[in-house]
């Protein structure tokens, strides 16, 4: 009988790969000295924040006497930009900072010096429009090149951005201008996304006739698209711009002031406004981005995510610019025109470093390899992932079909919480295993623990914690700071013998060799017979399968087991399911795991904007309860076809 309060750890992989041997050599970081030297985790970080341009130093490297509220580098004032844009438009004025390429096939490239002037221009900007240090800014826009340039333009006057994923509902979009009290409104007419477009500037309207706040809407012109103009309120961009000038002092903020709020969803309801600070968010997101992907001056680096996620804010923005790094940005979705399109921007772009999640890992994995076997992928040197965990058999496939054997993948567990990447390997460094964000970077750390928060010796699974402050901590949940304590630090903390510890809402393992495992939030875990089983590693069984592409595994109610596995399987390209298929692939999860009960096979599973399989949802399905609001998946349409072959396969099972 397992141990109820732990999670079995089931699913045991073997194969490792050391760092190549030429990396090694050429990369900065590649001895595992590092980790010694981040177990003095405030002198190693103050280390870090040195080369940073402040206009003040810090007193204090770490102030935790207001924990969990936690203060980084106190007394210490900058402005972030100065990092991103100034000094690198004074060294290298003419180095790429994006290299912008367009769904329908324009690109523009921006230097360092035109950026810099751009943000001046629409800091010049949105200061005539009254906005000043401290206010909070609402950004709703496609992936183009305004997007980077309007956080920006905020953070040079000291604004709070509140960025929302341009493809949320109007809803969504006024719950949070209320929430954050945005004074200004940052869109656009129309963003482009497969071959169509989508009305922004409609939405963001619908979103603002609830919304008191708002004082100016700045419009950008993507496509030149007749909009509606409300007078006095709204400001297009072009115009704005132009009769401004390419200068602007950066306003000094305190390394604590607010940088942005960030807005999460929650288990329960309301979102939870996230809210980073500048100096230790900014120190955090810059080194784990030199780190993690060994940069060197001449990388051309792509990280896919949409700005709106916490992935964009940091590593398309933040970390790359203040890197200096010359990045990738693109508008569109990866089959537009066709399946190959990532595979064709790597290669006109010569990516060394490309940055994914593994959602989109195993849709190309679905598509096949003949996509990417038509490019040149030679110029790719680490590839990363992030956002969920990744099978093994999609690791390894990225590895080989992507990588071409050659390039180490870092796997890297963080949080829009946690603000940059907390558990990852260093490329140079880290022998990695297919599957496993190994351990915790130098000056992080993190302990997996059971219900009573005991320390789970290695071989076992339970929930992750960190037990140490780090930069990028988030500081707070906007207007509530009592929620902020009790969801992250009541479950695990002890204040009265002065000891903190963020719970992630994660599941974990750990390995024999002290490797960490990720197993998804805590409430993915089922209950079968008593047995507490990941459906992760389910599901990674299921995808061992060679005709298996995606699998989504759930907990269904069950009256004698408590709770069944249900599976969801969606087959590769050109596989037809059959009853001996499904036969198959359950003897083959039963031989590894634990034998699905029912398996249905759906086309694609229901999927959040972010790529997220909506768990939830196929449990709906699955106990035949009413659905609730569908609108806001990337593919609500998958849902009525679901529905039905999982009605189907219940009748099949009575
Ligand atoms: C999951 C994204 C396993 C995890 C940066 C976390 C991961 C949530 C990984 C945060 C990974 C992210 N391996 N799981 N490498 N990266 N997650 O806030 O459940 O959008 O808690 O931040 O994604 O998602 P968020």
């Amino acid at each position: 009988m397992a141990d109820n309060r732990a999670i079995d750890a089931l699913y045991e992989e073997n194969r490792k790969f050391a760092p190549p041997p030429a990396l090694v050599k050429s990369a900065k970081t590649n001895s595992d000295e590092i980790y010694t030297k981040g177990g003095d985790f405030q002198a190693f970080w103050e280390e870090r924040a040195r080369p940073l341009p402040w206009k003040t130093p810090w007193s204090r490297v770490l102030d935790w006497s207001g924990a969990p509220f936690a203060k980084w580098f106190t007394g210490a004032t900058l402005n972030v930009t100065e990092s991103c844009l100034d000094r690198h438009a004074a060294q290298t004025p003419t180095k790429v900072a994006y290299y912008f390429e367009g769904e329908e096939g324009d690109s523009r490239t921006i230097t360092y010096s035109d950026l810099l002037e751009e943000v001046n221009r629409f800091a010049n900007g949105l200061a005539e429009l009254g906005v000043q240090k401290g206010d909070r800014v609402a950004i709703y826009m496609g992936m183009i090149p305004e997007f980077p340039v309007a956080l920006l333009a905020c953070a040079r006057l000291g604004a709070i951005h509140s960025i929302v994923f341009g493809g949320f509902s109007p809803e969504a979009l006024a719950d949070r201008i209320n929430d954050a009290k945005a004074k200004v409104v940052i869109t656009c007419d129309q963003s482009r996304r497969k071959g169509q477009t989508v009305d922004l500037k409609a939405l963001a309207d619908t979103a603002l006739e609830r919304c008191d706040s708002v004082e100016h809407v700045v419009v950008v012109a993507r496509t030149g698209a007749e909009v509606n103009r409300v007078p006095k309120r709204d400001v297009d961009y072009e115009q704005l711009v132009s009769r401004q000038k390419p200068i602007r002092a950066a306003a000094e903020c305190s390394s604590e002031d607010p940088l942005l709020i960030l807005y999460t969803s929650g288990t329960t309801g309301k979102p939870k406004g996230i809210v980073h600070t500048s100096g230790g968010y900014l120190v955090g997101a810059t080194t784990t981005h030199q780190e993690v992907f060994d940069l060197k001056p001449e990388d051309v680096y792509w990280c896919t995510a949409d700005i709106g996620w916490i992935t964009g804010h940091s590593y398309v923005v933040y970390g790359p610019l203040a890197n200096g790094a010359t990045s990738v940005i693109y508008e569109g979705v990866a089959d537009y025109p066709d399946k190959d399109r990532f595979w064709a921007i790597i290669e006109k772009y010569r990516v060394t470093q490309f940055y994914t999640a593994p959602t989109s890992i195993r849709t190309f994995m679905k598509w096949g390899k003949a996509y990417p076997e038509e490019h040149d992928l030679s110029s790719l040197r680490i590839l990363g992932t992030v956002g969920e965990p990744i099978n093994p058999e999609a690791w390894m496939w990225y590895r080989d079909v992507i990588g071409q054997g050659r390039c180490p993948i870092v796997d890297t567990w963080w949080q829009t919480e946690t603000g940059h990447m907390m558990i990852s390997p260093l490329p140079a460094v880290t022998e990695t295993k297919p599957g496993s964000a190994p351990k915790p970077l130098p000056g992080i750390s993190a302990d997996i623990v059971d219900d009573d928060g005991n320390s789970v010796p290695f071989g076992g699974g339970g929930c992750l914690a960190l037990d140490q402050p780090w930069l990028g901590m988030a500081r707070t949940i906007s207007n509530d700071p009592n929620r902020f304590v009790e969801t992250y630090w009541a479950r695990f903390s002890s204040p009265g013998e002065g000891r903190w510890r963020y719970f992630a809402g994660d599941g974990a393992k750990r390995d024999a060799n002290g490797y960490f495992w990720l197993l998804r939030r805590v409430d993915d875990v089922m209950n079968v017979s008593g047995h507490r089983i990941s459906t992760l590693e389910v599901e990674s069984a299921l995808v061992d399968h060679p005709t298996v592409a995606e699998a989504a595994v759930i907990g269904r109610a069950n009256p004698i087991t408590g709770q069944a596995t249900a599976a969801f399987v969606t087959l590769k390209a050109g596989v037809k399911g059959n009853e001996t298929l499904i036969a198959e692939v359950r003897e083959q999860a039963a031989g590894k795991i634990a034998r699905p009960a029912s398996i249905v096979f759906t086309e694609d599973p229901p999927k959040t904007r972010s790529g997220k399989i909506m768990r939830r949802l196929l449990r709906d399905i699955s106990e035949q309860r009413k659905l609730g609001d569908v609108t806001t998946l990337t593919n609500a349409d998958v849902v009525q076809e679901i529905t039905k072959r999982a009605q189907l396969q219940a009748k099949l099972e009575e």
